[in-house]
């Protein structure tokens, strides 16, 4: 059994606003996309990592990737949402990757993600019937909102024990992902779509360091979080 990882690159970062798409976007003087996948090159146990770009993808080719050697595999084949573009690249990498292989899901957008993470999901998935993904249990108190958007009022509190905020990478077979990603394509991440075949996907903690960045205040976080973190 092998391991790959599969990166949706492919979104245009409407919430950023920025003047290209947000993978794009510098961080430390690389382009986040960059960072993110120096952090699964790294990884020894993935033998391949996967890039999904848009078809349209212009910005790519104007930067240096042969740092990462043949591991590092581009696919032009992203889709209207992220969900399409997983399950493009899921179709597109069918003849290399055998159905039971681990495919390690990954945004594009989660730059900060370290090589420990990722090898504490692999440890504690691999040996799951089902799969799994980093995610971090909940530590605000939940407010669900009435109201106009300009105006919101709370309309109640909502528990949060047992509540755990989904990250990514997501792990699971590369054929049970694709099914399921076929007859649910409407998903916002990989484990919703296990969870639509009845599955229960394996929760391994992770840490709020792997965010996600979607807002300009994301990328300073981002910023602080890769020149600090290492720091005695
Ligand atoms: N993604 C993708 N294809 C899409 C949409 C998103 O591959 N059609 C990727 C993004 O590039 C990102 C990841 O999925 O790495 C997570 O999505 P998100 O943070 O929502 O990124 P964007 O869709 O680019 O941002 P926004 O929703 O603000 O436009
Ligand atoms: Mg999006």
């Amino acid at each position: 059994m092998s391991y790959y990882a599969l990166v949706p690159a492919a979104g245009s970062g409407a919430r950023m606003g920025g003047a290209q798409p947000k993978q794009y976007l510098p961080l430390l003087g690389q382009p986040v996309l960059r960072h993110t996948l120096a952090a699964l090159c790294a990884v020894p146990e993935l033998a391949a990592v996967f890039v999904v770009l848009a078809p349209d993808d212009e910005v790519w080719d104007s930067h240096d990737w042969s740092i990462f050697g043949e591991r590092l595999i581009p696919l032009r084949c992203g889709g209207d949402s992220r969900a399409a573009s997983v399950t493009n690249g899921l179709r597109a990498i069918q003849g290399r990757v055998d159905s039971e292989d681990w495919v390690l899901v990954h945004d594009a957008a989660r730059a900060c993600l370290t090589v420990a993470q990722t090898q504490k999901l692999i440890a504690q998935v691999d040996s799951d019937p089902v799969g799994g993904i980093l995610a971090i249990p909940v530590a605000d108190t939940l407010k669900r909102a009435i109201g106009e958007d300009a105006e919101p009022r709370i309309e109640t509190t909502v528990p949060r024990d047992a509540l755990w905020q989904a990250q990514t990478p997501q792990m699971f077979r590369h054929g049970q992902l694709l099914q399921a990603l076929e007859w649910c394509p409407s998903v916002t991440d990989e484990a919703s779509a296990i969870e639509f075949l009845g599955l229960r996907p394996r929760l391994v903690a992770g840490d709020a360091t792997n965010l996600k960045i979607t807002y300009p205040l994301d990328l300073q976080l981002a910023a602080w979080i890769l020149e600090n973190r290492d720091k005695p």
